[in-house]
């Protein structure tokens, strides 16, 4: 049985990685109005794996005797500048996921919930490849510049 405490804080993660599955899905409908359709399509498989962290970390809840819960969702940002910005918003969204991610070990600890800690460890390393990806890309932007940003969102609309 998990405890209320490591219960409402998983929830309050559940909102979060729904809150950055609808951040990724509004970056897309950007992009797709600017006629960046590969970048489009990444941010929608991008947004579909946050609502399967939702997902897992619900039927984890469920599994340890808990109960999974819905929060509140706020209103995500529409417009950004460039696709620059865009990748740069995502690195330092993952980042701040990243540390959240962090304080729920931290609680699991302090609630000596061993499963929990084992459980989490998963996304503490999903995180890494989160960060990688993100400022790997907003790397590869500035590095190649305006003029091979079309070839980029080709090459980023292959991601299955
Ligand atoms: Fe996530
Ligand atoms: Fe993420």
């Amino acid at each position: 049985m998990i405890s209320q405490k490591l219960q409402d804080a998983i929830n309050g993660q559940i909102t979060k990685e729904i809150w950055s599955a609808n951040l990724y899905l509004s970056m897309a409908f950007y992009f797709d109005k600017e006629g960046f359709n590969g970048f489009a399509n990444w941010m929608k498989k991008q947004s579909q794996e946050e609502m399967d962290h939702a997902y897992t970390m619900a039927n984890y809840i469920i599994k340890r005797g808990g109960t999974a819960r819905v929060g509140q969702i706020d209103a995500v940002p529409e417009s950004w500048n460039s696709p620059l910005e865009v990748f740069e918003k995502v690195y330092e969204h993952e980042c701040t996921v990243s540390k959240s991610i962090d304080d729920l070990v931290d609680i699991a600890s302090a609630e000596r919930d061993k499963a929990t800690q084992d459980f989490l460890w998963s996304f503490v390393r999903e995180q890494v490849e989160e960060e990688a990806t993100a400022s790997g890309i907003v790397d590869r932007i500035r590095k190649m510049g305006d003029s091979a940003i079309f070839n980029l969102d080709q090459q980023y609309g292959s991601r299955q």
